[in-house]
């Protein structure tokens, strides 16, 4: 799948554009759009936003025996763990796709929720697989289909940081992502990656991504 990158101002930024990717993001913005087309376009976009953020990780060589000959080919480093990280709620629409595509992957899952007047987020939910046996070498991918103040995104980043996963081998992948929260992010993390699919104009007075989509969860799970 062909998926250019857009330059813009941010460090580890990839911003997905693709004509496939614009018409299903037009489809998700419409208000008219039902749950069921929703989450149908937002798997088709998922897809790319996933190679996208998959393509640093580390391979190997192996041989293999095709019917015509062997040959080396190349496979992802057994030598590395992978932690998908979906954020509690929306975070999850993108849990299957990850688990199709990273069959190997440990789910961790991070429950916040936003409090509506400081915008700050509060935990109730943290699931991992025991300790981190081999931090240097493990690669995480915080999911969250809207990137907006960035507040539940840096305390999720940080809770990896501070068990000793390298920043640059953080992903953190959205949908849509606000200026305000990838600034956040990558003021305080300046090596993480960030892959988004579009980067919208600015949040509103109750942290919602302008244009937007309006409140993901509800559009995902047909709570409005
Ligand atoms: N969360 C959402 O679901 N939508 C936004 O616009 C911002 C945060």
């Amino acid at each position: 799948m062909k998926t250019a990158q857009k330059e813009t101002k941010y460090g580890n930024l990839a911003v997905l554009s693709h004509p496939l990717i614009k018409h299903n993001l037009t489809v998700m913005r419409d208000k008219a759009t039902t749950t069921e087309v929703f989450n149908l376009a937002l798997k088709r976009i998922t897809y790319a936003l996933f190679y996208e953020s998959t393509k640093f990780l580390p391979t190997e060589d192996i041989e293999v025996e095709t019917p015509i000959k062997k040959t080396k080919s190349s496979i992802v480093s057994k030598n590395i763990d992978v932690i998908v990280a979906p954020i509690l709620r929306a975070g999850l629409v993108f849990s299957d796709i990850a688990q199709a595509l990273l069959p190997f992957a440990h789910i961790h899952h991070l429950g916040m929720y936003r409090n509506e007047e400081t915008l700050e987020p509060i935990w109730y939910y943290n699931k991992m697989k025991g300790k981190f046996k081999n931090p240097e070498n493990t690669y995480v991918f915080i999911l969250d289909p809207m990137l907006a103040t960035g507040n539940s995104g840096y305390d999720a980043v940080h809770n990896f940081v501070k068990q000793g996963i390298k920043e640059e081998n953080i992903v953190f992948m959205s949908l849509i992502s606000a200026p305000e929260g990838i600034e956040r992010l990558t003021k305080a993390y300046g090596k993480i990656r960030i892959v988004t699919a579009q980067l919208d104009e600015t949040l509103n007075e109750k942290g919602y991504i302008v244009p937007g989509l309006g409140d993901a969860g509800d559009r995902i799970f047909n709570t409005l």
